[in-house]
């Protein structure tokens, strides 16, 4: 197209009220939640930018797709529909249904962790350590140094470090189960992982017989930025980008809430037959039969139909330059983000806009709370309240101090956007007089979606 103004692919179909509020309402919603924006009730955000996970609109052909959902409990039609979408991607032998991303991670690390085992990944999302850490096993980031700074640009800063990568392996080979691969790098700023990167990963894999796994939540993003950023791929559409990822890897783990596009799913995929029936007699304690996992027939369905759209190269330039419109306008402002602008989300540097306050005192969340008060926008601290707490108690700050601004595909316009620049230009006028927070209440896992938190 000859225009430079990026049109949203879609045009609005049904309605969602948006409620307004009042700062002095607001402050009274912040104050019930122990300053903790997981427990505000929804109603009361503006634009929720918690996260991308699940909050995204459905098509009209995906709600067309529910219809079709047939509830047998066992060999349902819809299983079918749903594990020919992701086998046209993803073409594992086994794929096992879960309700979500988290409980596929959970049954691959009963079946593969334990004391005395290590997990590297390029950086494990929060619930994929916590289930590491949960079965007895201790979970390693790997990230290429470029990850650790905020302000570098690189085109692929989700990429692993492969020579720390082959230190482990040499070091410790025996105890490592499997190796993960985060694409898109959501806890390093959802930053994408190149191919060759991939490629090396693997073959430092075969060396030493270590299975990869993908986590592949945004694997569509990821492919994406394959695309516009990695030498030779750029005329290959992204379901062919997409498959060269499954081909190098031995199973993935997926939350289908992400670049799926549905409001609730995930699956396990693997091609090893003893691990697959380890990983389905798992399935069926907690989660369900092996043809629907936890889902309704529904569920698959729009969930196949959510992996078509996904790739769609249309819509996925829409959605990598609508985030990127909301960085780029932020740091035109001088607000400090992390750079390049990566696919799901923009994170703002809590530690460069609040320099004033330690990293104990959780930059990023008084970042985020004072955002919500200002504007009713909710975002969520990917720092040391996320990831401060060591397996042994133990208390140290995380490597970065970030607000995420999770972008929900489909859901929110232009003006919206701007109008959450509009509130982050305010916050970051307001940021030397923004005091820092201290914990009051915790619980011993993830704690960041229930602590409460009081002005330090
Ligand atoms: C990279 C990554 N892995 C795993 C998960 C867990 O998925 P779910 O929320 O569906 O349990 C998420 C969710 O945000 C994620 O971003």
């Amino acid at each position: 197209m000859p225009f430079r103004t990026i049109i949203e692919p879609f045009r609005i179909h049904s309605v969602e009220p948006l409620h307004l509020t009042t700062e002095d309402e607001r402050r009274h919603a912040l104050e019930a939640a122990g300053l903790n924006l997981f427990a505000l009730h929804a109603a009361d955000v503006l634009i929720d930018l918690l996260t991308d996970s699940g909050t995204g609109a459905m098509s009209r052909d995906q709600w067309a797709a529910v219809q079709h959902g047939d509830e047998s409990y066992a060999g349902s039609p819809s299983w079918y529909v749903f594990l020919e979408a992701v086998q046209e991607l993803f073409p594992f032998r086994h794929v096992i249904p879960t309700h979500q991303g988290r409980a596929a991670e959970r049954i691959l690390f009963s079946a593969l962790g334990g004391p005395g085992k290590v997990v590297p990944n390029n950086t494990h999302f929060d619930t994929t350590r916590a289930n590491v850490e949960f079965s007895g096993a201790e979970a390693v980031d790997l990230p290429v140094a470029e990850a650790l700074e905020p302000s570098l640009v690189h085109p692929f800063k989700g990429n692993v470090d492969v020579e720390a990568l082959e230190r482990l392996l040499a070091e410790r080979g025996a105890d490592v189960p499997a190796v993960m691969v985060t694409i898109t790098n959501n806890s390093g700023g959802g930053q994408p992982v190149s191919l060759a990167n991939l490629r090396a990963v693997r073959s430092v894999c075969d060396r030493h017989g270590v299975p990869l796994f993908l986590d592949a939540c945004r694997f569509a993003e990821n492919a994406w930025f394959v695309r516009e950023r990695e030498e030779g791929q750029a005329d290959r559409s992204v379901a062919d980008i997409v498959r060269e990822f499954a081909s190098l890897a031995d199973g993935m783990t997926m939350s289908a809430k992400k670049d799926p596009l549905a409001n609730i799913g995930g699956w396990l995929a693997c091609d090893d037959d003893t691990l697959a029936e380890r990983c389905r007699n798992l399935l069926v304690l907690t989660e369900g039969f092996p043809t629907y996992g936890g889902l309704a027939g529904r569920d698959l369905e729009a969930i196949a139909q959510g992996l078509r759209e996904a790739v769609d190269h249309e819509y996925l330039r829409y959605r990598i330059r609508s985030t990127a419109y909301l960085g780029e306008a932020l740091a035109r402002e001088g607000i400090p983000v992390v750079q390049p602008i990566g696919g799901h989300a923009v994170y703002l540097d809590a530690r460069a806009l609040l320099p004033h306050v330690p990293p104990l005192e959780y930059p990023g969340q008084a970042l985020a709370a004072e955002l919500y008060l200002a504007g009713g926008i909710r975002g969520c601290e990917i720092g040391s309240v996320m990831f401060g707490r060591r397996p042994d108690g133990s208390e140290q700050p995380a490597a970065m101090e970030l607000v995420r601004l999770a972008i929900p595909r489909r859901t929110y316009t232009q003006s919206h956007i701007d109008y959450v620049i509009e509130v982050c230009v305010e916050v970051a006028r307001r940021a030397p007089s923004l005091r820092g927070l201290r914990i009051v209440e915790e619980p011993e896992t993830l704690r960041h979606f229930t602590a409460r938190f009081a002005h330090a």
